[in-house]
């Protein structure tokens, strides 16, 4: 399969399954994290095909949007990869960023092995933080019914996925426990001055 043709045919079936989405994972979410990836890429030497490709699926599989758990085997972006015919080692490789990306909460480190996969979670980071990323987290906190502010419960810092996955608190806490801390948690010398400098 031509990588090309693949990016084309990915950027299609993504654009088509996300472009009605409402909680701030619209395709112009996607479409943002993917030509943020692209950028830092051009600063830090890795495999592109693989960055696009785990960019565009990223959140294709995610755990807050269905009842699965963080890190389990994200089965529909494999199952594309296999339907366009992509070489096993990139399957393997996209399919571990993909599971090993999201955020699992302020005090548990979430570890990314490759290059690849640094790129693409700073890159999924930067669409969190400034202007864009305060309208997602109202989005988002609309969107599952979690209320805005509550000045009776303050933030708290989670000691584990569970804790952060059970964690009913409101959208200004969101703010201290996850979006203020992601600055100094970017990967790669590109992204950490990019929150300084505005995304591209
Ligand atoms: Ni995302």
């Amino acid at each position: 399969m031509n990588k090309k043709i693949a990016i084309t045919k990915t950027v299609d079936f993504i654009k088509n399954r996300f472009s009605g989405e409402s909680s701030g994972h619209d395709w112009w979410h996607v479409y943002r994290v993917w030509r943020n990836a692209v950028y830092i890429e051009k600063f830090e030497k890795a495999d592109l095909f693989v960055i696009e490709l785990a960019s565009l699926l990223h959140d294709l599989d995610d755990w807050k949007f269905s009842d699965k758990q963080p890190n389990h085997d994200p089965q529909q972006a494999r199952r594309w990869l296999e339907q366009l015919e992509v070489d096993k080692t990139t399957i393997v490789h996209v399919c571990q960023i993909i599971s090993d990306i999201s955020f699992k909460g302020a005090g548990v480190t979430s570890k990314m092995n490759s290059i690849e996969g640094k790129i693409v979670q700073d890159a999924d980071r930067l669409d969190t933080i400034g202007a864009i990323g305060i309208g997602r987290a109202f989005a988002y906190g609309g969107a599952i019914g979690r209320i805005m502010y509550d000045p009776t419960i303050k933030p708290t810092r989670h000691h584990s996925f569970e804790q952060y996955q059970l964690n009913q608190s409101h959208t200004i806490n969101h703010f201290y426990e996850k979006l203020l801390l992601l600055k100094d948690l970017m990967n790669t010398a590109t992204a950490k001055k990019l929150p300084k400098e505005g995304t591209k």
